[in-house]
């Protein structure tokens, strides 16, 4: 890119002739390699790219649908061994994005922010931080708001802090500046709701005298555990890689029934416990053909992003197993929900918010997950593809005051020559 004077650069859905078309002819490859992808690519919008020439970290902003909303979805900093990787990455957690904003019923479509890691770079040099996230924040408001930020892998509240000094677009920031914070919280509360209806959709009751499994004591899990005791739950079960966190995690829960275990990063066992419910909250692909059939939990409900390795597959397998299995995308949903309508101002217990964890409310995460369920098993399809079926029709309404916004934007942007 570099060579080719290259500092921006976008690949933009043409739906007239069903191609990527690439802002430069140096790129028409790369476009033609996405327009025929049949594994990731899903008529994205757009997908807009910046070279950070300060660190060499490629930018980019993954658009996929943005009919109910402005993209938005986190901002990830991973390092990726090529362009390819980098590209599909953002194409499936962007259209993850979508899926998880519309079965939650939010007015968002869905997006996806990557910096793609420079290898030589200390990631904990606070000052190239803070000059590499300011940067990524002029590049989103160079995008116009077509894409909306927040955290992710990677990316934490000072990071967010750092592009809120750049742009407007972006969610997620500290309390301090008017954001919503950390919301690990709020999803470790929307995953436990999912557990509940998981419980009473398998006439197993309510979370009181259940063994939980969790894989990770991150963010999420710490209060998960809390929510869980609070319910009564007999044992709890974690692993993390991580002494000092578990050392943390155990000192708090101490007057609880609490197991802990230390282990390596190739160590799954702990999704083989004896429990009822396994919860994956540490990273994803990790329900796959070898992991599923040693698991014995009858549930499965965590936090972690595309905990299947094949979604269509391991589904399947999961449903072949008997193991009932809650979509990660339909409970992890209290993270974005959290930042959803920051923009129009706080009130307490906002109905906005707490309406995703009502019973009634029909969209909320236990009601949307036992639907989810109830037509998985009517209709003899795994979980997964029904909450997916329902999510991409709702991804396809319209926004009631915006219309289809965002691809407005990403055709004044091109008609504006952005990328030259
Ligand atoms: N934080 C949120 O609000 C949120 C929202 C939606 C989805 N998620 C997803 O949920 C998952 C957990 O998020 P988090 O914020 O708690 O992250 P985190 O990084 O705070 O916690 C993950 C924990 O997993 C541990 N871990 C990593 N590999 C492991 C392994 N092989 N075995 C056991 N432990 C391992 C890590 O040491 C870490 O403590 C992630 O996949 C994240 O993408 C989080």
């Amino acid at each position: 890119l570099k060579r080719n004077n290259i500092h921006r650069f976008s690949l933009v859905y043409d739906k007239s002739s069903k191609q990527v078309r690439a802002s430069h002819t140096q790129l028409t490859e790369l476009a033609e390699f996405v327009s025929h992808d049949q594994r990731d690519f899903m008529q994205h919008e757009g997908m807009m790219f910046q070279v950070n020439e300060e660190y060499d970290v490629l930018f980019a902003a993954f658009i996929h649908k943005t009919n109910r909303g402005q993209a938005s979805g986190g901002l990830r900093y991973w390092q990726y061994e090529n362009m390819e990787d980098f590209i599909r990455d953002g194409m499936r957690l962007s259209k993850g994005m979508t899926r998880k904003n519309a079965l939650a019923s939010l007015w968002w479509g869905g997006g996806k922010g990557l910096m793609a890691h420079n290898p030589q770079l200390d990631k904990t040099d606070q000052k190239m931080r803070e000059r590499l996230y300011k940067d990524y924040g002029r590049f989103i408001t160079s995008i116009n708001g077509c894409y909306i930020t927040a955290e992710d892998v990677g990316t934490c509240e000072q990071d967010m802090a750092n592009i809120f000094t750049q742009t407007r677009f972006t969610t997620c920031i500290p309390a301090a500046v008017g954001g919503s914070g950390n919301p690990s919280s709020a999803t470790a509360l929307g995953v436990v709701h999912g557990m509940e209806a998981a419980l009473t959709f398998l006439q197993m009751g309510t979370l009181a005298g259940k063994t939980i499994a969790i894989q990770g004591m991150g963010h999420v899990a710490e209060p998960m555990i809390g929510y869980l005791f609070e319910r009564g739950a007999a044992k709890v079960i974690a692993a993390d890689i991580n002494q000092a966190l578990i050392n943390k995690v155990k000192h708090k829960y101490q007057a609880y029934n609490l197991h802990t275990h230390l282990v390596d990063i190739d160590d799954k066992s702990i999704l083989f416990e004896d429990c009822d419910i396994v919860a994956p909250c540490a990273t994803g692909a990790i329900l796959n053909g070898e992991t599923i059939p040693r698991i014995k939990a009858k549930i499965i409900c965590g936090a972690a992003n595309n905990q299947l390795k094949d979604s269509t597959a391991d589904g399947q397998l999961l449903k072949d197993s008997g193991i009932t299995y809650v979509p990660d995308f339909l409970v992890n949903r209290m993270g974005i929900v959290n930042c959803a309508d920051e923009q129009s101002g706080y009130i307490d217990n906002d109905p906005f918010f707490t309406r995703h964890l009502d019973r009634e409310y029909q969209y909320s995460v236990y009601q949307t997950a036992l639907r989810v369920l109830n037509q998985a098993q009517q209709s003899n399809k795994p979980p997964a593809d029904v909450a997916i079926k329902i999510a991409d029709e709702l991804s396809e309404e319209i926004n009631p005051i915006y219309g289809h916004r965002g691809a407005k934007i990403i055709q004044s942007l091109l008609n504006n020559n952005w990328a030259s």
